[in-house]
């Protein structure tokens, strides 16, 4: 993962996705492309002062791998330039999604370097399965789209969830990618509200329609390398449990979850610092530096005493969801909350949630420089 920090980067477009989305591209300046180069599923945090708050928000980058970085892969150099879309929809009463709708070209956003674990490596021959929701596409779409170009001979099946047609995120680009790559891409729409010719294609990507087309042919799961997923979290429960089912391996399964402003975990309240003697000293080590917080457990988490001691650590969804403030426990005994983003081996190592933590006993300290 690059380190995590923000630059102001200039929207070249916006892009109607239907009424309720639109799809920004940023302009990455040639001193930053190293920067920003990314691995196909990872996502960009936009950041904005929004009615006097520091706002924060996770989208995934929907653009295929820049031509340039999969020529070098193959030996060859191009000159190069680099474009990164996201996705946005706008949900009722959602902060950040609600001011991105009034963005235009030529407006400047603060933009995270990419983060992200759900990504898929190019380079090989594979089988992809791909099962996506709402705006859940937006990775799904950028591994789509850099493996068609990228693997020559690796083959995709996206099955694509949606209420209707007309609520479709990238329906134009889907429709141009199954055009081009007609033998390699196969799309299945799945609509919830929408009745289609094939009774198969109606309803929810659940279990049930997993199962139902796996018992059709349609889906072969034991033959897929790896099998991506991003939607709604019951969604990914259903359809990974019901992979596994099927004799897929965990270790080919990748799930994202999906972090809306509707699913937003509040941020820490700002107003009462805690009092000194109710707090457990906690040194943080960034960028080659320590600083010595206060943090009372009751009340905080590591995060959000830091916010109140001015430290600028970096986080996202601060949920638990998206590992943007990922850290090393070097000494002292702390606890998470939530942890929806670190995997197994992580955990053992000592590695923890900035956002989920809270220390147990003193002296804590948290690095976040260790990779
Ligand atoms: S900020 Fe997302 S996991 Fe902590």
């Amino acid at each position: 993962m690059s380190t995590a920090e923000f630059h102001e980067l200039e929207i070249a477009s916006v892009r109607a996705q239907s009424d309720v989305a639109v799809s920004l591209s940023f302009l990455v300046p040639e001193a930053l492309i190293e920067s920003y180069r990314f691995v196909p599923g990872q996502y960009l945090t936009l950041r904005a002062t929004i009615d006097g708050q520091d706002v924060r928000r996770s989208y995934s980058i929907c653009s295929a791998l820049p031509k340039a970085v999969i020529k070098q892969s193959r030996g060859e150099q191009t000159a190069e330039s680099m474009l990164l879309e996201v996705g946005i929809k706008s949900v009722p009463g959602g902060l950040f999604s609600n001011y991105a709708m009034g963005l235009v070209a030529g407006d400047k956003v603060q933009v995270m370097t990419p983060q992200g674990r759900f990504t898929a490596a190019i380079g090989g021959r594979h089988r992809y399965l791909l099962l996506a929701v709402g705006s859940g596409i937006t990775p799904c779409l950028s591994i789509a789209r850099s493996v068609l170009e990228g693997e020559p001979e690796s083959q995709i099946t996206l099955v694509y969830g949606n209420r209707t047609s007309s609520t479709m995120m990238f329906k134009d680009d889907i429709h141009a990618l199954k055009d081009r790559y007609i033998e390699r891409f196969r799309l299945l729409n799945i609509m919830s509200a929408e009745q289609q010719e094939a009774v198969l294609l109606n309803g929810r990507i659940d279990q049930e329609k997993i199962n139902a087309l796996t018992d059709q042919n349609v889906l072969a799961p034991q033959k897929y390398d790896a099998c991506y997923i991003c939607g709604p979290q019951q969604m990914m429960e259903q359809t990974s449990a019901a992979l596994e089912a099927q004799g897929v391996d965990k270790e080919r399964i990748h799930i994202e979850l999906f972090v809306t402003d509707a699913t937003r975990v509040p941020p820490p309240a700002q107003s009462t610092p805690p009092g000194p003697e109710s707090g457990i000293a906690v040194t943080v080590m960034i960028d080659g530096v320590e600083r010595l917080i206060s943090v009372d457990p009751a009340t905080d988490t590591v995060l959000s005493a830091a916010q109140r001691a001015g430290l600028d650590l970096p986080f996202s969804c601060a949920g638990g969801m998206c590992c943007t403030c990922r850290c090393k426990v070097k000494a002292g005994t702390t606890a998470m909350d939530m942890n929806y983003s670190l995997a197994e081996w992580e955990i053992e190592a000592g590695y923890t949630l900035a956002c989920q933590t809270r220390p147990v006993d003193s002296p804590v300290v948290l690095d976040f420089d260790a990779t």
